[in-house]
């Protein structure tokens, strides 16, 4: 229940609100969070771990009511040991039985956008992934291995960072070696970077390859070409994530749940 110490706020640590599927997050938080008379004091972590706990202990200090931890860098046994004491709930991650927590199926996704792949006619490919210590990150590119094995394709990695900047500079990077005919970026963001690379290369997509992305913002429908991606619904995780953490709230931390969202193949020009 409510101490009356707190303040009637919640904390939302995320990696980077200027990524767009961040924000989509953070705005069904948001949402949901006032819609329940709570506000939501916003730390962005750098995807560094030593952001991120730092944030903790300046929330905890802060007396909010609870955390969501999005896309989280810190192992999911630390996060526990830290925040035993206050409910929480880590959303684009799936966690073991006692924590709450709000994911999708990203190994999956990664199979199913590499799949897109190789149906399109694609025998090289290419993987751009996102961090190392990103769980979503290393789910995708285990998803990847799963479809190039399956279906007899070769691939390789290149180690991104979930930044634009990064697929910019991934492509030089892979150009080194010789054109691949599919690039699966582990994110839209780095997709997006991508293609601004190839219009600087004077490289043609989908005629040169093809290229497939990961989230579905919004920009991804307005580029030129369109991205082809898997959409991941962040506004709906988000606001699923103040739900849990709102009856973690109010019951206490008996019972946690999972919530698992479909994510969905889109299908445009760049493929
Ligand atoms: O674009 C940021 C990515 O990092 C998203 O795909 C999200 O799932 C995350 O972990």
């Amino acid at each position: 229940g409510l101490v009356s110490r707190k303040t009637s706020s919640i904390g939302l640590l995320i990696p980077d609100v200027s990524n767009p599927f961040f924000s989509d997050v953070a705005r069904g938080i948001e949402d949901a969070a006032s819609a329940l008379g709570l506000s939501v004091i916003l730390c962005n972590s750098d995807w560094k771990i030593e952001r991120e706990q730092s944030y903790i202990d300046i929330l905890k200090g802060k007396w909010v009511e609870g955390i969501v931890v999005v896309g989280a860098r810190s192992p999911e046994q630390r996060l526990q040991s830290v925040l035993s004491d206050l409910p929480f709930v880590l959303v684009d991650q799936k966690t073991s039985q006692q924590v709450n927590c709000v994911w999708i199926d990203n190994e999956k996704g990664g199979y199913i956008a590499t799949k897109h792949l190789i149906e399109r006619g694609c025998k090289r490919l290419i993987h751009v992934r996102g961090p190392i210590n990103s769980p979503s990150a290393t789910l995708r590119h285990q998803g990847f291995l799963r479809a190039i094995q399956e279906f007899g394709a070769t691939g390789k990695i290149i180690q991104g960072n979930f930044r634009f900047e990064s697929g910019y500079r991934c492509l030089e990077q892979i150009l080194d070696d010789g054109l691949p005919d599919g690039i699966f970026a582990g994110n839209d963001m780095m997709a997006l970077g991508i293609i601004q690379a190839a219009q600087t290369m004077g490289l043609k997509i989908p005629q040169d390859f093809l290229l497939i992305g990961f989230d579905d913002i919004s920009f991804s429908s307005y580029i030129s070409p369109t991205l082809t991606t898997i959409r991941q619904p962040g506004y709906l995780m988000g606001t699923a994530g103040v739900e849990l953490l709102h009856q973690q709230i109010i019951y206490g931390q008996g019972n946690p749940q999972s919530r698992e969202y479909q994510l969905e193949l889109v299908v445009r020009n760049s493929t």
